[in-house]
């Protein structure tokens, strides 16, 4: 009876729960139904264009552009940067259109507004997720208050060449990791309510297949089997969508043969009826005119067409929908119905914004640069450096160390900041110099290079005699902002210029050589890693770059990130990736024999050669996961709670990790498995567990890991979800090229 009861109570409980959970939904729908009913068809088209400002007159919004609006026949802005327009527009629209239906601005909000953080590549650098969700709400607080609040980020291609320019804005190689991540900017760009004045909506980026551009060159041609688009490209995205990210982007590429503006597998099928996702899905610039070169569509009417029919709910920038949806409509090539459907998303999105209660901006711009914002921006480049070199201890340096400051980014404000930093102004940026100069150290800044690709030599004899008077060279290069991002891939990707000269002629002198590198990507360092003593990768550390660097130099604080991409050592090595297939030769490394020592004449034979380069070898310069710090650590006693694993159970992982240096540190312990035998071949290690550990000298920790058979599933190439029985490897460790490891089975 009393069970009877406690079913009942559940049963009710339930049901007024479910209850309250689709009131708000049915109410919405409601007024979406209501706002469609009374829409006219232009009005509807209207709903799908994005537009720019640039029918601007003599400063001032046209004439033309104003009506456009008092008519309906635009749904949102990007980049009107400029809180007049802003709010002129919003007004127009709200209360002399027809419906008044508000607009939306939408900006590239991508790692900051004003406050700049660390590229995205550095962000994930962190592995911290708290980070990452600090930077967002950071850039949405500043930058809604200028009326942005819709950021096209984050942007979630996973990047396997570090060629490809916009590999800066992406989470990396890693899908386990990136998903994470993404959950993180969502939850931080559209805060805890997406009607409160501070929050941005999120627009997942580029779906998909962007960063699996072939040969790392922009815009390209990306092949992707299903296996891979499942279990290593749609992850994140996944992720997106269940953080609740209200838009999602589509990118440039084609994927095997479809333009992904026209791809109604993607933006139907898997996105909405796979995923669930119930926002609105906008083309990159001019994406869907683009279906023309790319040879998939005769005109323009007739790319309006596919990307309707795709799915496609927005259009940025160029004007299909416009032109050409009434004659498509007429003709019969498209049904009113999905018109609705695709303006519906629109407007389900409006509402949740609170826009037709709450249109106008809320200027909140004494947060720019605010404290607690700059702090955060300190904090993210310190956590997202990494060091990649440290031998004998050289850093962190002391203060009362003699130090020569030389190279081209080690003062400049603008360069430091990175890709996608339209609003961020150099003039609050510090740079490693200012924060030089407000400390007591002991500096003497040259140059040497005017800016990272100059190749002149003419200020080489200042810089070496100002090494020869120091006791240390902090030598502060990389790549200038503008070698990275969109459309600046690169084939060579050493430290451009006579970068590597100079440093070459600081090493004659004797004196040790610390290289922070400031770059939108892995730069190969193969010519010069001799030279140096010491590398941090800074990345382009954004505002509080400087004052990150300057503590980091002396000890202050500790580098704190781990390479979320393999960093190759010379560019011919790539895409290069740690998650990769084992092949049928794998590398035997006792059996390598490197090209200088094949003898001369030698007969035509494999020499017990596997999968790799004869000159260059199989091993990445640092492995996916890898970063120093200023203490050591020692991995131990990697115990499982079983060695099997059943249906419906977890297996727990502990591994015990202590401090075995001088000084408190913090590491990243990452958890791999690899699933020896599947029904597809699987990766040779997977990341499926991180778990960041502070410890003083000598302390020691139990770090405990669960995992259960979901953390094992995958797809094949019929894209069926699941896992076989059989055995599987699982390392617990600093990166992912070592590690304790154990094995169990899943029966
Ligand atoms: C980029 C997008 C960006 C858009 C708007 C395009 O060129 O690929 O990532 O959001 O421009 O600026």
């Amino acid at each position: 009876m009393k069970n009877i009861y406690t079913l009942v109570c559940i049963l009710i409980f339930a049901l007024v729960a479910c209850e309250k959970e689709q009131k708000p939904t049915n109410e919405l729908e409601a007024k979406v139904s209501n706002l469609l009913s009374k829409m006219t068809l232009d009005e509807k088209i209207g709903q799908l264009n994005l537009r720019g400002t640039s029918s601007r007159v003599k400063g001032k919004l046209s004439d033309s552009l104003k009506q456009a609006v008092r008519d309906g026949k635009i749904g949102a802005f990007l980049n009107v940067n400029n809180t007049e327009y802003v709010d002129e527009l919003q007004r127009i629209a709200v209360e002399e259109s027809p419906n008044n239906i508000p607009l939306i601005f939408a900006r590239d909000v991508i790692h900051g507004y004003k406050t700049i953080f660390p590229i995205p590549l550095g962000m994930a650098a962190s592995w911290d997720a708290k980070v990452a969700e600090n930077s967002s709400r950071v850039a949405a607080v500043e930058g809604a208050s200028f009326g942005i609040r819709w950021t096209f980020a984050p942007m979630l291609d996973i990047a396997r060449d570090s060629r490809w320019g916009r590999i800066a804005e992406s989470p990396g190689e890693d899908p386990f990791l990136a998903a994470n991540l993404s959950k993180a900017y969502v939850k931080g760009f559209q805060g805890d309510s997406l009607n409160d004045p501070t929050s941005m909506i999120a627009c997942a980026k580029h779906f998909i297949g962007y960063g699996a551009a072939i040969g790392g060159r922009d815009y390209n041609t990306a092949v992707i089997s299903d296996a891979q688009l499942h279990n290593i490209y749609l992850p994140p995205f996944k992720s997106a969508v269940d953080a609740g990210s209200q838009t999602f982007m589509t990118a440039f590429n084609e994927m095997n043969g479809i333009p992904a503006s026209g791809d109604r597998r993607l933006l139907t099928n898997i996105l909405r009826e796979g995923f669930g996702f119930d926002g609105f899905v906008v083309s990159d610039w001019e994406s869907t005119e683009e279906m023309i070169p790319h040879g998939f569509a005769t005109d323009l009417k007739h790319a309006a067409e596919i990307s309707l029919n795709a799915g496609l709910n927005m259009e940025m920038t160029s004007k299909a929908f416009e032109i050409h949806t009434k004659e498509l409509l007429e003709e019969g090539k498209i049904t009113e119905d999905q018109i609705n459907s695709l303006v519906a998303d629109i407007l389900r999105v409006k509402l949740r914004m609170g826009l037709f209660e709450k249109p106008y901006r809320v200027d909140k711009s004494d947060n720019l640069y605010a404290d607690a914002h700059l702090q955060m921006a300190k904090e993210a480049a310190i956590k997202s450096s990494v060091l990649l070199k440290n031998e004998n201890n050289i850093l962190p340096l002391n203060n009362k160390t003699n130090i020569a400051v030389i190279g081209p980014l080690a003062d400049k404000p603008r360069e430091q900041l990175g890709t996608w930093s339209f609003d961020g102004d150099g003039k609050f940026t510090k740079t490693p110099i200012n924060a030089f100069q407000s400390s007591t150290v002991n500096y003497n800044f040259v140059e040497g290079l005017a800016y990272s690709r100059d190749k002149s030599t003419k200020d080489f004899s200042k810089a070496i005699a100002a090494a020869k008077q120091s006791d240390v060279i902090l030598f502060i290069g990389g790549e200038e902002a503008i070698l990275s991002g969109e459309a600046h891939s690169r084939s060579n990707i050493n430290l451009p210029g006579a970068q590597e000269q100079l440093i070459k002629e600081l090493a004659k002198t004797g004196k040790p050589i610390v290289l922070v590198i400031m770059a939108g990507r892995p730069i190969t360092v193969g010519n010069i890693i001799d030279d140096v003593a010491a590398i941090l990768m800074t990345w382009h550390p954004g505002t509080m770059g400087g004052p990150a660097i300057h503590d980091m130099v002396f000890g202050i604080a500790e580098p704190s990130g781990r390479l979320p991409v393999t960093w190759p050592k010379v560019a011919g090595q790539l895409p290069l990736f740690y998650n990769h297939k084992n092949t049928g030769r794998p590398v035997i490394p006792e059996e390598f024999v490197q090209m200088d020592s094949i003898p001369i004449g030698a007969w035509q034979s494999s020499l017990g050669n596997t999968s790799h380069y004869l000159d260059i070898g199989y091993l990445p310069q640092y492995p996916f996961g890898y970063g120093l710090g200023y203490t050591t650590f020692e991995y131990s006693d990697l115990v499982l709670s079983s060695d099997t694993l059943s249906k419906n159970e977890e297996l727990t992982v502990k591994v015990t990790v202590k401090n075995t240096g001088k000084r408190e540190g913090s590491d990243v312990a990452q958890l791999y498995v690899q699933d020896v035998v599947g029904r597809i071949t699987r990766p040779v290690r997977e990341l499926k567990g991180y778990k960041s550990v502070t410890l003083k000298p000598n302390e020691t920790k139990e770090i405990t890991f669960t995992l259960s058979l979901d953390d094992l599933k995958y797809y094949d190439n019929q894209s069926v979800y699941g896992v076989e029985k059989g055995t599987f490897n699982v390392w617990v460790g600093q990166h992912s090229a070592t590690g304790k490891m154990a094995k169990f089975s899943y029966e």
